[in-house]
């Protein structure tokens, strides 16, 4: 089956942090999303993913290349952002035949089982069948009502009147080629306000209740909090103490990539996620954070309760405070006190 991953978003509500990384290549626990996604498909039969991109597409043509996990990769790269549905039509010829085939978000984490929704999907010979999952706060998503078959009954995005009784959508579908079919050509279409609510009005969507774990990473309090419980679950990856960490602090859990350095006398987690390549200096302190990769933090530095982009330089004896962000590639001078909740753009 082919699986098409919509990343053409620009990711505002991660940004500084998406300046310069598209979101499918932020690091969860130290691997990149797109890896992740990858496996998950491919563990419901994807063999095929197109990733339809626009914003920073040229970055992702080169991190990603042909394959990813086994899996093989083509690109439908828009001229302008064609919204939620718009891409899918685009990438018709890529989807060939296969009816039906299947979409995601391009900023999941979960492990939805992707062979029972096709199940279902075949079984109630729906168009459109949407995982829903139910989470504690629905407002920020698009709420889902249903009959007690699954059959969706109202959808509505980011609706607080439906919201409160209501499951919502995870952002993943299995949908037949008559939904191509449906979709106009030659400009921004939303699948969410434009083509699903057609789908209920007519009977054709159905809904799949997802019970494991969900998480949509385009918020910054959801990509650490979906880095700090997944880290928490690989306790068998999260690093124990050992003779090379004589003289330096490992907490658990925390994550260390390869060829991460880490420095005499520094104190290093819990909860601290360094992707590959990153170096923490002598004594410096990184609690309760996530490191992209190739980031140097100086001595006498402390870093807590922060999201650091990739290839940042930390000078020695920096403070960050809690809750901020700090944007890919960029210099911070010796010294310098960054106040909690600072966000340093790119
Ligand atoms: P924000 O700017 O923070 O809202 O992020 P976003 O636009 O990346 O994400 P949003 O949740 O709004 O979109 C859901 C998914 O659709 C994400 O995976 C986006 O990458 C993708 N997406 C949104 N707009 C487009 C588009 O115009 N083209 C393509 N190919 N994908 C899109």
């Amino acid at each position: 089956m082919r699986g098409l991953i919509l990343a053409g978003g620009f990711a505002t509500r991660l940004r500084p942090l998406s300046c310069s990384k598209p979101k499918l290549l932020f690091p969860i626990v130290g691997t990149p999303l797109v890896e992740l996604m990858a496996r998950w498909l491919s563990s419901g039969g994807v063999d095929q993913i197109i990733l339809a991109v626009n914003h920073l597409s040229d970055k992702l043509k080169i991190e990603v290349g042909r394959h990813v996990a086994g899996v093989t990769v083509k690109f439908s790269v828009e001229e302008t952002p064609l919204g939620t549905a718009g891409p899918i039509r685009l990438a018709a010829n890529l989807l060939g035949k296969d009816d039906p085939f299947f979409v995601t978000n391009g900023d999941i984490v979960s492990d939805i089982e992707i062979r029972r929704m096709l199940e279902m999907h075949e079984e109630t010979n729906a168009e459109a069948t949407m995982a829903v999952v139910s989470v504690p706060d629905p407002s920020p998503y698009g709420s889902v009502l249903t009959d007690s078959n699954g059959k969706v009954k109202e959808f509505e995005e980011k609706s607080a009147v439906l919201s409160a009784a209501s499951h919502v959508n995870a952002g993943v579908y299995v949908l037949s080629q008559s939904v191509i079919d449906s979709i106009p050509g030659g400009r921004s279409v939303s699948l969410e306000n434009e083509v699903f609510p057609k789908l209920v009005r007519n009977g054709r969507m159905q809904s799949w209740m997802h019970k494991g774990f969900w998480y949509d990473i385009g918020r910054v309090s959801e990509y650490v909090r979906a880095n700090h419980e997944l880290l928490q679950k690989q306790e068998l990856k999260a690093t124990k103490p050992g003779a090379s960490e004589v003289g330096r602090e490992i907490l658990r859990p925390s994550y260390l990539g390869t060829r991460t350095h880490i420095g005499v006398g520094a104190k290093v987690g819990p909860l601290a996620i360094l992707s590959d390549n990153v170096s923490v200096g002598d004594e410096a302190i990184v609690r309760n954070s996530i490191i992209f990769e190739e980031t140097s933090i100086g001595e006498k530095v402390a870093v807590e309760g922060s999201v650091i982009g990739e290839r940042v330089v930390i000078g020695k004896g920096s403070r960050i405070g809690h809750g901020s962000m700090i944007a890919g590639q960029l210099s911070i001078p010796e010294g310098s006190i960054v106040p909690p909740n600072s966000v340093i753009l790119c």
